[in-house]
């Protein structure tokens, strides 16, 4: 089948290398992350935070972070996708739009709401396991929307959590789940490798 959306998915590739005097302002950052707040999540939960970084200060100080990772400071800016904890405190909020819109009454909005808590309250293992779900959607978003905007991005689990929590000045309830660096691509990247055949992943049952 073809369609621009799966050409995007067949297409992206994780760059390491990033043009350096590449900048992005507010606004297209701010895009990016209006579309990476467009995935899914559990409840509608939107349990997930970011921070943008892109003073060279704090691009040096992550960069340190992330095992001297030179994409880092290369690329425009680089995402810390957090993942929140405690989900159930926010669901309200996340949902109240809903109800004002007039898709459902203050009675589902208030069972929507006792089931989200009743679901993660005093539950750190669920809610952990869905802080990092969430904030991994997110961060397939943004890398999406990253491409079809034109720019490169390239996704980073080596770092050190604990040291990215205390110097970007994370709540005790936010986990940085995973970096992204989003950017202008630079020569020298790898092409897109190849992925395992359906064959060795699928079970149809
Ligand atoms: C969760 C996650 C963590 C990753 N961590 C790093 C990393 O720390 N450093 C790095 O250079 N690449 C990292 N990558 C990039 C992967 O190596 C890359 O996505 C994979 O090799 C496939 O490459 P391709 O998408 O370009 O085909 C990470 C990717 C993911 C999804």
């Amino acid at each position: 089948m073809n369609h621009p959306a799966l050409d995007l998915i067949r297409q992206r590739v994780s760059a390491n290398q990033f043009d350096p005097t590449h900048t992005l302002d507010d606004a297209t950052i701010r895009e990016l992350i209006f579309y990476a707040g467009e995935a899914p999540s559990c409840y509608n939960l939107q349990n997930w935070r970011f921070i943008a970084v892109r003073s060279a200060a704090r691009k040096r100080a992550l960069m340190a972070l992330s095992y001297d990772q030179e994409k880092v400071v290369d690329a425009a800016v680089t995402v810390i996708v957090c993942g929140v904890l405690e989900p159930e405190r926010g669901i309200r909020a996340a949902m109240q739009p809903f109800h004002d819109d007039g898709h459902i009454d203050r009675e589902v909005l208030d069972q929507w709401v006792e089931e989200t808590t009743a679901a993660y309250r005093d539950k750190p293992g669920k809610q952990r396991d869905e802080a990092i779900r969430s904030a991994s959607l997110a961060a397939m978003n943004l890398m999406f929307a990253a491409q079809a905007m034109g720019l490169a991005s390239g996704p980073m689990g080596g770092f050190d959590a604990a040291g990215v929590s205390a110097d970007f000045g994370l709540a005790a309830t936010e986990i940085p789940v995973m970096l992204v660096s989003v950017g202008r691509a630079a020569p020298g990247n790898w092409p897109r490798k190849r992925r395992l055949a359906v064959d060795q992943v699928l079970s149809i049952v």
